[in-house]
């Protein structure tokens, strides 16, 4: 990473996680991922070649920027999706100042709307908004994901468990996914979509339904 995108990072985190600190309301704060936890989703982006991402909670862009300095190694794309117009222009003003602003296609929008209209395919989705609509994106966002590998990264599912425990079982019982915990910050999972495992999974388990 060029090391003046790396001070730009720290400095956003920074200041992220002051604003956080002075707000007893959950929902007002900017709530960024790990540097750890970013550091794990370019590694993957970079490692699939990823080049259609998609992202649910810019927030102020921290992730976004991570995942905008993955896709230009790849030549690929982000689309960022928030429901807070402020925080959507808070996260394009950051690109442009990091000269990353060509790689994303930032989207004001309700996710469970957005992805009743758009279906992919995806090669890697981060998926860090409110986790009790999780369970709902489940069907559209899998249908999305590439069938031989697309991967969905979810934040949080060891700082906050029984908010994810519905949705970790709706994809326990999807055939044709792989899935490992990864706990570094508040706990990535990590879901692959197919290949199909002939030992395991019935025909057509990663076809899209
Ligand atoms: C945890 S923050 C995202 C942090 C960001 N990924 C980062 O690491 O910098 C969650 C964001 O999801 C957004 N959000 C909540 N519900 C949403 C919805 N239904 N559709 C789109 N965005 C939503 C919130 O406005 C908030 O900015």
């Amino acid at each position: 990473m060029d090391p003046r995108l790396t001070a730009y990072l720290a400095d956003l985190h920074g200041a992220v996680t002051a604003h956080d600190a002075g707000l007893d309301d959950r929902l007002m704060r900017y709530r960024c991922l790990e540097p750890d936890s970013a550091a794990v989703l370019s590694a993957l982006v970079r490692s699939a070649r990823a080049r259609r991402v998609l992202e649910i909670g810019t927030s102020v862009g921290y992730s976004t920027l991570w995942l905008a300095d993955a896709v230009r190694a790849t030549g690929g794309r982000v689309t960022s999706l928030d429901v807070d117009v402020a925080r959507t222009e808070a996260a394009r003003e950051h690109l442009h100042r990091t000269g990353l602003a060509d790689r994303v296609d930032l989207v004001t929008a309700d996710a469970g709307g957005w992805l009743r209209r758009e279906s992919g395919p995806w090669d890697v989705v981060l998926l860090d908004a409110e986790r009790p609509a999780y369970v709902d994106y489940w069907p559209r966002l899998f249908a999305g994901l590439r069938p031989d590998g697309g991967t969905l990264v979810v934040d949080n599912v060891l700082s906050h468990a029984e908010q994810v425990q519905e949705f970790r079982e709706l994809v326990d019982a999807t055939p044709g996914v792989t899935q490992a915990v990864v706990p570094t910050g508040a706990g990535l999972l990590v879901i692959v979509r197919g290949p199909a495992d002939p030992h395991t999974d019935p025909p057509g388990a990663a076809q899209v339904s």
